[in-house]
């Protein structure tokens, strides 16, 4: 059962990436499961600083095979300007890459009908990355998406042409004027795709598994936007949940071995919607800032605040987490107390529940105060009182804390295993 999972359980940007790229030496193959290039999974390579998107973040090693799995959609575009980032670092990806031919594609129009969609939301708009996300799934779910191994067959550029005119239609307002351009970035995008292995994805990962291949399965968002358990309808179009992780490659759930749940110290989100503990204070701008909370994709500040441990569990409870990974907690350094959710009072009753509706009504955290940590004066693997933070995270959600990230540099992570 060699699959290990890495999940974000919060809404995103728990620093998935640093810990993908921190465990990826000892494994096989790393594989994107889902999701697309709404993601940003920064990674500090000494100064160099990467910001991975669609490609999984194995990328800087030389031992792991990378594959984007059939569950991503993919914008030829954005991929080949990943690429060239990578080639730029002198990173080689040929041989080391290997995208699914099930993969769907997120066209140029994809993008236009996002940013369309959230216009007439108005105030309920999502917060969408406007990266073509949720109109690429839905084409995928009516069934008249594009497939990576479509761009094969003599009739791509006539089903291209015949499903861009479609959302044309569907565009009421005027088509931005630099379409013709974004169509020749993604024509160019499409051809660098064709010098990379287009393959049966879901084979690959049978036969590694045949020959006890390690594999891990790289997240993207996290399990607050998932589409089905997150806060809708303010969530991205896929499954972020470890059930994903079997659709989004073609591996069965027993090939799971482990579930590894990365949080923040406290909590970020980036676009609209419900967020219990978000701080509108000083105290949230003091998070933002000592965290550096700015989207890796599209720049916007994050909403900051603390950690919900009624959030987290329920993370854990819907993708059965066997570890967890706490990150950013040099940020809190400082902070005294540091608080902790551990309830809500929803129309005036306590629940430890996560609620099915936080839109109409309001959740109020009850908190429980900590005490704080300075890690400038204190290693992390000698310090008691973020010793007893984190005992009591592992404590109120029945998981054990395996790692600690405390920097965004690589070897900044204290195994506690
Ligand atoms: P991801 O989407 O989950 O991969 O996370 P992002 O890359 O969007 O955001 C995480 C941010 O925190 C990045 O800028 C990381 O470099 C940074 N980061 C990751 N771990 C740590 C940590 O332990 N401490 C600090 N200070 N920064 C971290
Ligand atoms: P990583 O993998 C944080 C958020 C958007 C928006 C909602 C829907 O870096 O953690 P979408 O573009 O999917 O239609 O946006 O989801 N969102 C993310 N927030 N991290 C991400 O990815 C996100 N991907 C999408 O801000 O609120
Ligand atoms: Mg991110």
């Amino acid at each position: 059962m060699p699959v290990d999972v890495v999940l974000g359980l919060q809404w995103g940007d728990e620093g998935k990436g640093k810990i993908v790229d921190f465990l990826a030496p000892s494994y096989d193959i790393v594989a994107r499961f889902q999701g697309g290039p709404n993601a940003g999974h920064t990674i500090y390579m000494g100064d160099s600083k990467v910001v991975l998107h669609s490609i999984p973040s194995g990328v800087l090693h030389e031992r792991p095979i990378n594959l984007i799995g059939n569950g991503v959609v993919l914008d030829p575009a954005q991929f080949a300007m990943e690429v060239q980032q990578l080639e730029s670092l002198g990173i080689d990806l040929y041989g080391k890459l290997l995208i699914s031919e099930r993969a769907h594609l997120i066209l140029p129009t994809h993008r236009l009908l996002d940013a369309s969609s959230e216009s007439h939301m108005g105030e309920r708009r999502i917060g969408s990355t406007l990266r073509g996300i949720g109109p690429a799934y839905t084409d995928k779910a009516a069934r008249q998406g594009l497939r990576v191994g479509d761009i094969r067959f003599g009739d791509f550029v006539r089903r291209y042409e015949a499903l861009r005119d479609a959302h044309l239609r569907r565009l009421d307002q005027q088509v931005s004027l630099d379409l013709a351009q974004q169509e020749q970035q993604w024509w160019a995008g499409i051809e660098r795709m064709r010098a990379f292995r287009l393959v049966s994805g879901e084979q690959v990962l049978y036969e590694a598994l045949s020959q006890k291949q390690l594999i891990l399965a790289e997240g993207a968002q996290g399990t607050m936007l998932d589409i089905d358990f997150g806060t809708y309808p303010y969530v991205t179009s896929s499954n972020t949940t470890a059930g994903g992780v079997c659709t989004g490659l073609g591996i069965p759930p027993t090939a799971i071995r482990s579930v590894l749940g990365v949080i923040k110290a406290y909590c970020t989100r980036v676009g609209s919607g419900p967020f219990p503990t978000e701080l509108n204070d000083e105290t949230g701008e003091r998070l933002r800032q000592a965290g550096q909370e700015f989207g890796a994709t599209t720049g916007r500040p994050r909403r900051c605040g603390w950690l919900d441990l009624v959030a987290v569990r329920y993370a854990i409870r819907l993708s059965g987490v066997q570890q967890l990974i706490v990150t950013k907690a040099d940020v809190l350094n400082g902070f005294d107390p540091v608080q902790v959710a551990t309830a809500y009072l929803v129309n005036g009753q306590p629940t430890e529940q996560f609620p099915y509706d936080l839109v109409r009504q309001k959740a109020v955290p009850v908190y429980r105060p900590l005490r704080g940590w300075n890690l400038n004066h204190q290693a992390a693997s000698h310090c008691e009182t973020l010793q007893a933070f984190l005992d009591f995270v592992a404590q109120y959600t029945g998981v054990p804390v395996s790692h600690v990230s405390t920097g965004p540099q690589r070897e900044q992570v204290v195994c506690f295993a």
